[in-house]
């Protein structure tokens, strides 16, 4: 068992879920973007353990970069303020963006994103997000390709944190209330 399981009150998503979900997610993107000139854009940091699953499914050229920002502050709420702690490095003038993030909650990230990006002319920007909370977004912002969706509730693993541990857990769960009361 993964020594983090015990402090899981759930598992929402299995590895096996995972996997399978994102064999044919990959499968939809490299058909769509097959003829294009790919430009993944992974959000830092929840995103690595999505991102990194993901590309080794796409076998087609295609360029990475990662653009960092951050609106948790270790708190299990969005606070609605959005920090840029990594800007984007290559030119995505006329390219096909796909950006890359591991969950679409209020929408302030990728609402942010997408402005940011759209002023760099790309020929398209599109949003794919490991997971969807099952709630009203910000601008009603719709992600192009979603793996899952999910509940409203606060969940930890696959790269997702809470106060910045249990990103390395391979699956997907919600914390039982006493691992988050030890605020570790
Ligand atoms: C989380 C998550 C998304 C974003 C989603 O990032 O990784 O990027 O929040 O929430 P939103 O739709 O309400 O904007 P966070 O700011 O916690 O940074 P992290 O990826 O470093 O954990």
């Amino acid at each position: 068992m993964h020594p983090m399981r015990q402090d899981l009150e759930e598992v929402l998503l299995t590895e096996e879920q995972i996997r399978h979900r994102l064999d044919d997610l990959a499968m939809e993107i490299q058909r769509d973007y097959a003829e294009k000139d790919l430009t993944l854009v992974a959000i830092l940091t929840g995103s690595v353990m999505f991102i990194a699953d993901l590309l080794r499914r796409l076998p087609m050229q295609l360029r990475l970069d990662y653009v960092g920002v951050s609106s948790y502050h270790g708190e299990t709420r969005s606070t609605g303020e959005l920090i840029l702690t990594k800007a984007l490095k290559l030119d995505v003038r006329d390219r096909d963006v796909l950006v890359v993030d591991d969950i679409l909650d209020t929408g302030l990230t990728l609402v942010n994103i997408r402005a940011m990006l759209q002023k760099l002319q790309p020929q398209s920007v599109k949003f794919c997000t490991f997971l969807e909370k099952d709630i009203p977004h910000r601008e009603n912002f719709q992600a192009d390709y979603v793996g899952f969706h999910i509940p409203n509730k606060f969940v930890v693993g696959y790269g997702l944190d809470y106060r910045e541990r249990y990103r390395n857990l391979p699956y997907v769960g919600t914390l039982r209330p006493e691992a988050i009361a030890a605020k570790l």
